[in-house]
């Protein structure tokens, strides 16, 4: 008997101790005792990894415990240890969405593993529809603020003050310091306020004027709740949309996840560039 019980803790029961759980096992996995960065690579995004420094290692995220299997086309299921200078970057290569079916605990592990394992710095990428005018495909744009619009939160149930408190302030979730880093690094860097709906349908014209209307200008379908898990557990978060159409009923195409991700496949270079040059710096 004896070791074949010994079970993973559950992220969505026990969110502190699965967190811990995989950190530990990335530390032994890896040989890092200690990520600095970790970055959260949305649709399109994974070409950035390759700028980022020298891959010292790479396994499946589910190796990691606490993980599902990825499964929505476009998104990878690894996690590189990545090594810049003298910072070591953690690399989730894909996300876990809430539509896939995943409690918000398990869409937060990620973010809530890479603050164990050391990253006082969060950098989500994600895809997103645009709603200012002015917006383009193959944009990059630096997320300012968020409205939560998912009806979901990783805070439900009891607080683990070992992560954070029990009300969070987020005024500041999307660190002003990190915005201000990233715009020296790219001085063109517009900022724009990101509203996170569930998905997974596109939105439906009458969506997007109510995402506008409430004060969103880029809409998409991740990222709110990781930030949420990060500022709770005292992370800084910098996150960059890369606008990959202009959100429905605002131009006569028809919105396609293949296009989306042809739109970031063009952009990957110079998002890969971007998103090394600020990690670099953070
Ligand atoms: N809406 C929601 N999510 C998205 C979009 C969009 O228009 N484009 C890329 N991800």
């Amino acid at each position: 008997m004896g070791a074949a019980l010994v079970t993973f803790p559950d992220p969505v029961t026990s969110p502190f101790d699965a967190a811990e759980a995989s950190a530990a096992r990335l530390a032994e996995a890896t040989g890092v005792e200690r990520h600095d960065v970790a970055v959260v690579l949305g649709s399109g995004w994974k070409p950035a990894a390759d700028r980022m420094g020298e891959v010292t290692a790479e396994l499946p995220m589910t190796e990691l415990g606490g993980f599902p299997e990825a499964s929505v086309q476009g998104h990878g299921t690894t996690v590189r240890s990545i090594r810049n200078g003298d910072r070591h970057i953690l690399a989730f290569m894909g996300r876990v969405h809430l539509y896939e079916g995943h409690h918000p605990n398990v869409v937060a592990h990620g973010v809530r593993t890479a603050v164990r394992a050391g990253a006082k710095a969060v950098v989500l990428t994600n895809a997103a529809g645009g709603l200012r005018p002015g917006m383009w495909a193959g944009q990059p744009v630096l997320i300012s603020d968020h409205v939560n619009l998912t009806g979901h939160t990783p805070l439900l149930g009891v607080n683990d003050e070992r992560f954070g408190p029990r009300f969070p302030d987020m005024s500041h979730a999307y660190a002003p310091r990190l915005r201000e880093l990233a715009r020296s690094v790219d001085p063109e860097l517009e900022e724009a306020v990101y509203l996170g709906l569930l998905g997974p349908t596109y939105e439906t014209p009458a969506e997007v004027r109510m995402v506008g209307a409430l004060g969103g200008e880029l809409v998409g379908m991740s990222t709110v709740l990781e930030t949420i898990a990060a500022a709770h557990a005292g992370a800084e978060v910098l996150a960059v949309s890369l606008v990959t159409n202009l959100a429905a009923g605002l131009t006569d195409e028809v919105l396609d996840h293949d296009d989306v991700l042809a739109v970031a496949a063009t952009s990957a270079e110079r998002m890969g560039t971007l998103i090394a040059d600020i990690v670099g710096r953070i």
